[in-house]
């Protein structure tokens, strides 16, 4: 690979000990991957922040790493945490967590990296351009940069997405090509969408189709960005999925050819068996929205739904903190509060220890928690959409 003479002092160590571990990192990822030479980033989403995830051996080596002195070049945010930092008494995490959470959370903060824990870091002040390269990790967030913006990331590793914060660098191999960016199958869709759950539906059914392709989807005949982020992170989730294009609905989609594609024909009944298959269980204890993390309008739209109601069980919404901020100017805190909710900031269902807090069966409308849900956190599932979910959390009036 070729490097610039600045980057071969970062090799020799001129930028000290942290940034020359990181750097050759980066140069043995980009010589397995045959990149020719590295290219800036304009920002880094780190994953890895939940102590449930990166246990006391990922702690001690970001301690480490803060104590040494590592700064990132460039915005770089974080993925969820395992707890909501501010109200996790409240919610019921438990106390050992916490200190830990609360640790990691003080080293990727020396480190200079914003620690508003999201997934949807797009919604949140970390807003990439079309064809910007970016390094970002979270499969959604990777998903939704790479398809619904156009902006240009591999799904990055934990210790690779830190790398290129700290060096301001990666590689130049995979999505940040424009030959492979081009989709590898056709996917016809003939059904109606409507919920969110019906983009995680089809997306999760896709994903186990496609395992690792680029689709590009025929038929959908509108979808806003909360549903194209539902779509991305469950084709994410069951197939590995960073990029698809959408006919008229995505920035890339229109440049590519298709001529001549495998095509795979989605309808009814498939979306009819994914439900199905993706339901494990049939009354919630807990319903949690917000995977991806919500944004202003699914906030809003949940308020809407409870306004006057009150709730038997629990209902979370999983947002970042800004969102948060949003949501409780709006009074949408309060109305979900009153029926007995919450929004829930910095965390999701997945890498919160909710199998500790006394939950076995939670309810979702998202594809990619309800896959997720079984092997991570023991859950079983409800997977529905948002008015089903809260039909069976029993209201009362
Ligand atoms: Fe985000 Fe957690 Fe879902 S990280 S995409 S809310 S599993």
């Amino acid at each position: 690979m070729h490097l610039t003479s600045d980057q071969e002092k970062m090799l020799d160590g001129e930028e000290g000990e942290v940034v020359e571990r990181l750097f050759r990192l980066l140069v043995r990822l980009g010589d397995i991957y045959g990149a020719e030479k590295m290219i800036p980033v304009g920002s880094v989403q780190v994953a890895g922040v939940s102590y449930k995830s990166i246990g006391d051996p990922g702690l001690e080596f970001l301690e480490d790493f803060a104590a040494k002195g590592a700064k990132v070049k460039v915005l770089t945010y974080l993925n969820p945490a395992g707890m909501d930092m501010e109200n996790w008494q409240a919610l019921g995490f438990p106390e050992d967590f916490a200190t830990h959470q609360i640790k990691i959370m003080e080293a990727f903060r020396k480190m200079g990296i914003v620690t508003t824990a999201t997934c949807t870091p797009y919604l949140a002040g970390n807003l990439p351009r079309f064809r910007e390269h970016i390094a970002w990790s979270e499969s959604s967030a990777v998903s939704f940069s790479n398809s619904v913006i156009g902006a240009r990331t591999n799904r990055e590793g934990g210790p690779s997405a830190l790398a290129a914060a700290i060096c301001g660098l990666t590689p130049n191999y995979g999505l940040h090509l424009d030959e492979n960016r081009k989709p590898d199958v056709v996917v016809k869709v003939n059904a109606d969408l409507t919920f969110s759950s019906d983009f995680g539906a089809l997306g999760y059914h896709v994903g186990k189709q496609v395992k690792n392709k680029i689709p590009y989807f025929k038929g959908i005949k509108d979808a806003n960005t909360d549903q194209l982020k539902a779509l991305g992170a469950a084709m994410a989730a069951s197939g590995a999925v960073a990029l698809y294009h959408a006919e008229g609905l995505t920035p890339e989609a229109s440049l590519m050819e298709t001529t001549g594609l495998e095509t795979i024909d989605v309808g009814k009944d498939e979306l009819g068996q994914t439900y199905e298959k993706l339901n494990t269980g049939k009354l919630p204890d807990i319903v949690i929205l917000g995977c991806p993390h919500a944004s202003l309008r699914e906030i809003s739209a949940l308020a809407k739904r409870l306004e006057g109601k009150k709730l038997k069980k629990p209902i979370w919404i999983c947002t970042s903190r800004l969102m948060k901020e949003a949501a409780t100017r709006m009074g949408y805190n309060d109305v979900i509060e009153a029926a007995g909710g919450q929004i829930v900031a910095d965390t999701c269902m997945v890498v919160s220890p909710i199998e500790e807090m006394g939950f076995e069966t939670t309810g979702v409308n998202s594809g990619k928690a309800a896959n997720y849900l079984p092997g991570f956190c023991k859950q079983s599932v409800v997977f529905h959409n948002i008015d089903e979910l809260i039909r069976r959390l029993a209201l009362e009036n």
